[in-house]
């Protein structure tokens, strides 16, 4: 009997493979990562995912305008395809007085920087060689934002793909993949609305999200269809078709700010990706200022984007004297070495680590603009803030914020020294903001596995290839009024029509059978006589 069992071990252990704990580690992925966009704080969140997988032995191959060069530590597997080096990026472009939302404008803005961004990317010699290349790919990443010039390599290279989101996801990639995103409580990432909306707010919310997904098709897709097919060939199916066929969108947003709502299991939220593990010690004036200020400080920054030195003379007057007259230190990124008339409890920096600084335990405000990566940042170290959104997302990511008990919201536009101290002094002297905070903080920590781990184990898993076919929704196969249940409430309708119709003439006939006509001739007679 032993003996016969030790054989059948034996057997067991030769003949039939282990199954392997990480299956990851079995094949190396020939990987490429297509971003045509310049925004540096969009890359910043594509970037540790690149790196990493690059540090796990897969080839990595990535058309940006960030190479990384020299960056230490060297990554031999990382190749890089520059699109136009430093000189086109997008760092400090937003002018403060030339700044005017709306939310044409902003949709305006998206499609032409789509278009321009995939014309300048296509035109370069270095992809023109990668398409005409006998270069293998097991899995192509590419940014899911306001263009899909770059799903041309899929249909290229015909292999699975993922796309990364720097922001919510915007309202097209929800609906090419039927991700239910109702209306009623998920709000638009261009409109500033959190989860709980008023009536004329939902009415506008639910037209933005139908006119949104519309405008996309047409006035974005129509023309990339074009650029594609030029630079592809002709026979590259409509993007919208191949957009379907996605196996995975990493989302660089969490429910814990943004509010929970259904995502399908190939939609995965890794908010906060950017956000590194272990941080750098701080520049030693930076560390002094900061530990020698136990009665709390504000930190200011609005961004990379933003040029916050652009501000007119009054918005700076009134900033000015606001930051002057409070009784905390603030630290100011401030892209000029200099500050006409700074307060003495200010400090300039023309470049901070954000992230660092707000872990500091003595930074206890934060003032910001709302760009999701300096929220995000704000959440993961449990400082509440007060936020001036801009343009983009950022209203709906203040609001996100607000939602949460988290952040005093302010008007770019009626921005004055009086609200600004005031609401700077509601998060230093009502705890109820630091505690919000620090609750957000603890749920926004708390998942599986980091957000690095999650978006490797994706990109792994879509680079396997042996799931992809079950991710996609049936819904790709669906025309869009039989997603909307167009054709079903038609039917219905008729049904319903049929019935009524139907009911109205079986009335008819009894009406007849129990008042023949006769009788009621006789009736009108009868009334008649009686008057
Ligand atoms: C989508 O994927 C399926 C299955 O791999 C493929 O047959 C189809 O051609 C793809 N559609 C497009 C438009 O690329």
């Amino acid at each position: 009997m032993k003996l016969e069992f030790c054989l059948v071990l034996l057997h067991i252990l030769l003949l039939s493979p282990l199954p392997s704990t990480s299956e990851s580690s079995d094949k190396r992925l020939r990987i490429l990562g297509a971003f045509a966009h310049p925004g540096k704080s969009h890359f910043a969140v594509f970037k540790p995912l690149l790196e990493e997988l690059a540090n796990r032995g897969h080839d990595v191959t990535v058309i940006s305008y960030f190479p990384r060069s020299n960056s230490s530590p060297p990554l031999p597997n990382y190749k890089d395809i520059d699109l136009a080096g430093e000189d086109n990026i997008f760092v400090e472009v937003v002018d403060l007085q030339t700044l005017d939302y709306s939310l044409l404008r902003e949709f305006m803005l998206l499609r032409h920087w789509g278009l321009e961004c995939c014309q300048r990317s296509l035109d370069n010699k270095d992809v023109q060689r990668l398409i005409k290349s006998n270069a293998k790919f097991d899995l192509i990443i590419t940014e899911v934002f306001n263009s899909d010039c770059f799903l041309g390599f899929v249909h290229r290279f015909k292999a699975p793909f993922i796309g990364l989101s720097s922001h919510v996801l915007m309202p097209w990639a929800n609906g090419r993949l039927s991700n239910e995103r109702n209306p009623s409580y998920v709000p638009i990432l261009f409109l500033g609305y959190g989860p709980k909306m008023g009536f004329m707010e939902r009415v506008e919310n639910y037209l933005a999200h139908k006119i949104f997904n519309f405008a996309y098709g047409v006035f974005c897709n129509g023309p990339t269809q074009k650029l594609v097919e030029e630079a592809f060939g002709p026979n590259v199916p409509a993007l919208d078709d191949i957009a379907k066929n996605i196996s995975a969108i990493l989302v660089n947003s969490h429910y814990s700010l943004h509010g929970a709502a259904p995502n399908l299991p190939n939609i995965v939220e890794v908010g906060g990706l950017h956000i590194p593990e272990k941080h750098q010690p701080l520049p030693a004036d930076i560390q002094k200022f900061l530990d020698d200020a136990s009665e709390g400080v504000v930190f200011f920054s609005w961004g990379s984007m933003i040029k916050a030195s652009s501000m007119d003379q009054r918005t700076l007057g009134e900033v000015l004297q606001a930051l002057g007259s409070i009784p905390w230190k603030v630290l100011w990124k401030w892209e000029d070495e200099h500050l006409p008339g700074k307060p003495d409890n200010v400090m300039v920096k023309k470049w901070v680590p954000q992230a660092a600084i707000l872990r500091h335990p003595n930074v206890k405000c934060y003032l910001a603009h709302g760009g999701l990566l300096g929220l995000s940042e704000g959440v993961s170290a449990g400082v509440p803030m007060v936020v001036v959104p801009m343009y983009g997302d950022q209203f709906n990511n203040a609001a996100a914020a607000r939602s949460r008990g988290v952040a005093q919201v302010l008007e770019w536009n009626n921005l004055n020294g009086k609200t600004l101290k005031a609401a700077i002094d509601r998060v230093f002297n009502d705890p109820t903001y630091m505690e919000n905070a620090k609750a957000l903080q603890k749920v926004w920590h708390d998942r599986p596995m980091s957000p690095v781990e999650t978006s490797v184990w994706w990109a792994e898993y879509v680079g396997r290839g042996q799931s992809n076919q079950f991710l996609r929704t049936a819904a790709a196969d669906l025309a869009w009024y039989q997603l909307e249940h167009l054709d079903v409430i038609g039917f219905l309708l008729l049904i319903l029509l049929v019935v009524i119709f139907a009911f109205y003439k079986a009335l008819i006939v009894i009406f007849r059978k129990i008042f023949p006509p006769e009788k009621r001739v006789n009736g009108n007679s009868l009334s008649k006589k009686r008057n």
